[in-house]
């Protein structure tokens, strides 16, 4: 099999490249990322010593490059990650959001119709389903909850998926779709909730928590993730949607609180800060689809993820200290100011 694995220089097309490596040796694996904020080439040092895999830096949106690339590839498989997608920074600045999520999605499903690719699987998110009520516990996000979206991040997804299930329709390209939950573990941006708070706590800085810190996110451990797409992708069926999440639902506050417990740190880091605009309550996927149909079930719990994700971030301290010391300190300032 031959794969294109799109934005694979960042958070999760990243593990997932190192998990086709590991998985499926015989596959050739090919990653193509625009390498923007979020996209850091110095996670892809071991796999490109590997003989089957191939990086080449270039825009999901560019028609020109999408298309030479499907010319002298062949691929069978496409896996689409590429995104802009921190919801704050969509707050900021929507308009990338359009031409990454919307319009690379359709590029991408151009070339994939015009060289007859065998499967076209986007990787989507919960957030699509917008929030759920903090005070129903007994309701979840299944896959066949109304699209309902909260932030221009959360739009951009979803416009997409109907764009992937459209051009499923009328094109018969083969697709597939996974709407996972929140994802945390290794090379996770340091603008997110997790990799924020561990590199934060670390330098004894005050680590600032949207509100009341209630909002509830259902972590899942990026490796688990990974395992769905692949099954997904391989032995989903087509024209599908598959939610993708473990049960492991936190307030932001415990994810806080975890962390300072694991690192020794006061509680007195945390610092509660005016809350993100429209500002979903309360995310939960039931993943009874995937599992009943595919056999997938994660492997990780939240309280062992997280140590080992703790773990990775001490032991790896130059990654992010990298990216801390770049435009992030700029980015930070900027939309941490004046809340
Ligand atoms: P990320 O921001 O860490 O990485 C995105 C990658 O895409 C980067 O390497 C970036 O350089 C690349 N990219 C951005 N624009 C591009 C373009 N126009 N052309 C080519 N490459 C481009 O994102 P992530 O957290 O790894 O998320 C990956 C995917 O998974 C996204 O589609 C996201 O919506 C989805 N998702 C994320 C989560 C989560 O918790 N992080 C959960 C569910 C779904
Ligand atoms: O649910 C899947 C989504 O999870 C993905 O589609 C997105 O790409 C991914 O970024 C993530 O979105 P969230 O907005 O949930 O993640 P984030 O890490 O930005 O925030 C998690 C929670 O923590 C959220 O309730 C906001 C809060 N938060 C976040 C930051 C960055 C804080 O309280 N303080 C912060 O500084």
């Amino acid at each position: 099999m031959n794969i294109l694995v799109t934005g694979g220089a960042g958070f999760i097309g990243a593990n997932f490249v190192y998990f086709q490596l590991k998985n499926h040796p015989e596959d050739r694996i090919v990653c193509l990322d625009k390498l923007t904020y979020a996209g850091n080439l110095e996670t892809l040092n071991e796999a490109m010593k590997h003989q089957n895999f191939r990086f080449v830096k270039g825009d999901i949106a560019d028609r020109e490059c999408v298309f030479n690339l499907f010319k002298e590839e062949n691929f069978d498989i496409v896996v689409n990650f590429a995104a802009e997608s921190h919801v704050d920074r969509s707050v900021e600045n929507p308009e990338i959001f359009l031409l990454t999520n919307i319009l690379g999605t359709q590029t991408l499903m151009d070339a994939c119709r015009f060289y007859s690719i065998k499967r076209y699987h986007q990787v989507s998110t919960d957030e699509v389903y917008g929030d759920l009520p903090l005070d129903r516990p007994d309701l979840f996000f299944t896959e066949d909850t109304p699209i309902h979206t909260s932030s221009p991040y959360s739009a951009s997804k979803a416009s997409a998926d109907l764009l992937v299930l459209a051009y499923a329709r009328t094109f018969k390209l083969p697709v597939s779709i996974t709407r996972c939950s929140n994802n945390y573990g290794p090379y996770h941006f340091p603008e997110k909730l997790i990799p924020l708070m561990i590199s934060r706590a670390l330098a004894n800085e005050s680590l600032p928590v949207y509100g009341k810190g209630e909002n509830i996110r259902d972590w899942l451990y990026v490796e688990d993730h990974c395992s769905a797409i692949d099954l997904v992708m391989r032995k989903g069926r087509e024209g599908e949607i598959y939610n993708v999440g473990g049960h492991n639902e936190r307030t932001n506050l415990q994810v806080v609180k975890t962390i300072l417990e694991i690192l020794g740190k006061p509680e007195t880091l945390i610092n509660y800060v005016t809350d993100r605009p429209g500002h979903d309550m309360r995310y939960a996927i039931d993943p009874t689809k995937i599992h009943s149909e595919l056999g997938w079930l994660p492997e990780t719990t939240f309280d062992e993820g997280i140590k080992r994700t703790v773990e990775w971030y001490l032991n790896n301290k130059q990654w992010w200290q990298n990216i801390l010391n770049g435009d992030y300190k700029e980015y930070y300032n900027k939309m941490y100011s004046n809340r």
